[in-house]
């Protein structure tokens, strides 16, 4: 429970007995974490390996055999680091242990020490006791409350566990005797983090053409930082389908059906919005099409379509959404522009597309530059060849292996590959950037 609820990735235990603890921990674990176990004897190394290879999670679990002190050295030596520690062997060196998993750096430093034993049968309480453990363990339950660099709380579970965490600043006192700069850098912005920033809990957020796709991966993206989203799609059965999907994954959302080229549908969206959660935060203006024609044969029809959805439509979300934005002083508008705003990709024939897109980079730089004094953002997101079924028509696809030559990375872009870069732009650790382009096609606009 410990090990999933503090998302640990490497673990480290210090004591591992029949390994009836290293393979629970080692269940909580993500595919690719690791454990290491500690262990003084040789015999129960033999014994609880058949045991770990009969188990799916055995392969995570690394024994290490001999006193567990040389073992930690081995692993500070290696550079190696923990997400979490698990001490639970000889009582008598747990300040041992301890002190050399902070003095080195072992656990990572929002990581958690879990002790076990450290209530001993609540012999740590008694006045009298003769018990060598309960008295190392009283000892040690002393010098972690004593010392500065963490806190601990123990919880009376069973025979009594610890659970330490480094303070993640040392106190006032503490910083002035030392030469530390004790500023935002040092500190994080708002005591953040750099990787909590870009938490989006408590934002609202709307994505269009989230039904599939890029915007679908867009959505979870968004929803997996914290925010609440507006799934939006001109098929409103897709976009009901990725509700389901973020439901399930505790992500608050509703499904809105619109056309982005209506700007009926448009104004109903962002209403929708606001009225259910009272603000729209981050506007993600990403739904498009693509048709492909010879430039001398495109009829004004496909041009039309073309840009009232990816030129028009991405306009008409911007101003309904900066609206809102403006008057709340805060927004992040991010819109889904593509490649062909910098190349013409070939060897198909696509003037609206990339002359559309072209439009979206330029209408992103103006309301960048616009709006960025009222504390509103305006970027977008160009991508390379993305595999989603914008690219399995039957015209297009045919042509994939011929793209990949044009690709340095030797392969296209999942949507997985554009989703940290949306979350960026989202949050406010990107506060100071307005008006870009972020390009995000494996090298491809460079060959
Ligand atoms: N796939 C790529 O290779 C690629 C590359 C660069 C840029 N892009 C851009 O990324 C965006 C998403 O592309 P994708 O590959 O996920 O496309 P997709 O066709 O897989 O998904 C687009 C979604 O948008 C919805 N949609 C279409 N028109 C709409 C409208 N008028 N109103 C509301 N929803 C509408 C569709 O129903 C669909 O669910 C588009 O703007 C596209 O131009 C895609
Ligand atoms: C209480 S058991 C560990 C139980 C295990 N953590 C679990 O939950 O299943 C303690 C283990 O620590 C080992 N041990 C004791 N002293 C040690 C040392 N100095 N170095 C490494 N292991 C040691 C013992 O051999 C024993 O197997």
């Amino acid at each position: 429970m410990l090990v999933r609820m503090s998302k640990a990735q490497r673990v480290l235990e210090v004591g591992m007995f029949t390994g009836y603890g290293a393979l629970a921990m080692a269940e909580g674990l993500p595919q690719d974490g690791r454990l290491v176990a500690c262990e003084l004897e040789l015999y129960l190394k033999e014994f609880a390996q058949p045991f770990f290879d009969k188990s799916p999670h055995g392969k995570k679990i690394t024994v290490k055999t001999g006193s567990a002190m040389d073992t930690l050295k081995e692993l500070a030596d290696a550079g190696e680091q923990f997400d979490m520690v698990f001490v639970d062997a000889d009582k008598n060196n747990y300040i041992n242990y301890y002190n050399f998993i902070l003095d080195n750096a072992l656990l990572r430093s929002d990581g958690v020490i879990c002790v076990d034993n450290s209530l001993f049968k609540g012999k740590v309480y008694l006045r009298d006791v003769e018990d060598e453990n309960a008295k190392a363990l009283r000892r040690f339950n002393q010098f972690v409350r004593d010392d500065p660099r963490v806190e601990q709380v123990i919880v009376p579970l069973r025979d009594g566990i610890s659970l330490i965490r480094q303070v993640p600043m040392a106190t006032a006192s503490t910083l002035q005797l030392s030469m530390i700069t004790d500023d935002v850098v040092f500190r994080g912005v708002g005591g953040a983090s750099v990787l909590d920033r870009m938490r989006l809990d408590g934002k609202v957020a709307y994505v269009t053409g989230a039904g599939q796709g890029i915007g679908r991966g867009f959505a979870h993206a968004l929803g997996e930082a914290g925010a609440k989203v507006a799934v939006v799609d001109i098929d409103e059965g897709k976009a009901k389908s990725v509700v389901e999907e973020l439901t399930l994954k505790g992500i608050q959302s509703i499904s809105i059906a619109a056309d982005i080229s209506k700007p009926e549908d448009v104004q109903r969206m962002v209403d929708t919005v606001v009225s259910k959660w009272g603000a729209v935060h981050i506007a993600c203006n990403n739904a498009g099409i693509n048709m492909n024609s010879a430039s001398e044969d495109t009829t004004l029809s496909e041009w039309d379509k073309t840009f009232d959805v990816n030129l028009r439509g991405v306009f008409m979300c911007c101003q309904a959404a900066g609206r809102v934005m403006l008057k709340q002083g805060y927004g992040k508008i991010i819109n889904t522009a593509s490649m062909a705003s910098l190349i013409v990709p070939h060897p198909q024939k696509q003037l609206s597309y990339n002359a559309s897109k072209a439009g979206v980079v330029k209408l992103t730089q103006t309301l960048g530059t616009e709006w960025i004094d009222r504390g509103v953002n305006v970027n977008c997101i160009s991508p390379g060849i993305v595999d989603t079924p914008l690219i399995h028509s039957e015209s297009l696809r045919p042509l994939v292996q011929r793209w990949l030559s044009d690709v340095p990375a030797g392969r296209l872009a999942q949507v997985t590959d554009l989703q940290a870069a949306l979350v960026y732009l989202a949050c406010d650790a990107s506060n100071y950037m307005t008006g870009h382009n972020l390009v995000i096609e494996g090298g491809q606009s460079l060959w």
